[in-house]
């Protein structure tokens, strides 16, 4: 297929990446045939994927809303993804015009993009990094100069950490992210799960793993649960994504988006 004009030169055109992949579910325009085609029959074993996508966008802008109402005006979005509609530093300017944001993601689209649309915001900035390898990004002069790690943070991980293999020591690496914020800090965790989900959507995640050089690791409830270590959830606790969506029809199943969502506060 021809490059589009905004791909960056070094992106592979015939391997699917999470990050368009998603920017497809959302409608986004920035996604590849090949993203689309895995996407589609992605869609085939799990047909509410888009839904999926977009209520964790609503987790994400409510976690953003509380956080900011709770003071936090400097908020880390690591695996952010491609720029969308109500994005981070939008909903917490509404509640405070001075908010500071840093993106994190490791898909170049999504940096170019993110950079792109950020330029001539100095309150913003979008950087690569791999939260594989949190203490790099950490050391990153745009990050340094928007957040103060002497002042309470705002930390958001929407479906970034199910695409860390546990021989990545996921929890090691939210561990050296969450050691430099002070208490009263926030962390907000969406990550999916295969607790109660239909052989369908198992066979979803078996397809996508055979299909992607980011594959995803799905973990129960405990599991997650560890990754707030030290932090005290906010009500309703750790519970399905479904859970935190205001118009849930009546009678759907709690599980139907096979994830886990949970906003923490760091303890003193
Ligand atoms: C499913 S999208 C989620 C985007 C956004 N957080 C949201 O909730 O809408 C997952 C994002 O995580 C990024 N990602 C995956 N693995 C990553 C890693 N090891 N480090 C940083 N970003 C990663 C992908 O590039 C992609 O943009």
């Amino acid at each position: 297929m021809d490059r589009p004009e905004w791909a960056p030169p070094d992106v592979d055109l015939n391997t699917p990446s999470a990050a368009r992949v998603w920017d497809f579910f959302l409608d986004g325009a920035h996604n590849f045939a090949v993203d689309r085609q895995v996407a589609a029959e992605a869609i085939r074993f799990k047909p509410d994927l888009p839904e999926l996508a977009r209520a964790v966008r609503a987790f994400l802008r409510h976690s953003v809303r509380l956080m900011a109402h709770a003071g936090i005006d400097q908020f880390i979005d690591v695996g952010a993804g491609l720029p969308t509609v109500g994005n981070v530093h939008e909903v917490a300017a509404r509640v405070n015009p001075q908010a500071r944001v840093v993106y994190i993601d490791r898909d170049p689209v999504a940096v170019t993009h993110g950079k792109a649309m950020l330029a001539g915001n100095d309150r913003v900035a979008a950087i690569a990094g791999d939260i594989r390898d949190p203490a790099a990004f950490l050391k990153s002069p745009e990050l340094s100069r928007l957040i103060d790690f002497d002042r309470p943070v705002g930390l958001l991980l929407c479906a970034v950490l199910h695409f860390v293999g546990d021989d990545a020591d996921p929890a090691g690496c939210v561990a050296t992210l969450v050691e430099r914020m002070v208490p009263g800090s926030y962390l907000a965790i969406q990550h999916a799960t295969h607790d109660a989900q239909s052989a369908n959507t198992i066979q979803m995640l078996k397809y996508w793993n055979s299909q992607s050089p980011e594959p995803m690791t799905w973990r129960t409830r405990t599991e997650i649960a560890a990754f707030f270590h030290g932090f005290t959830l906010t009500e309703p606790g750790l519970v399905e994504l479904t859970s935190w969506l205001p118009d849930e029809p009546a009678g759907a199943d709690p599980a139907r988006f096979a994830s886990y969502a949970g906003i923490g506060r760091k303890n003193p």
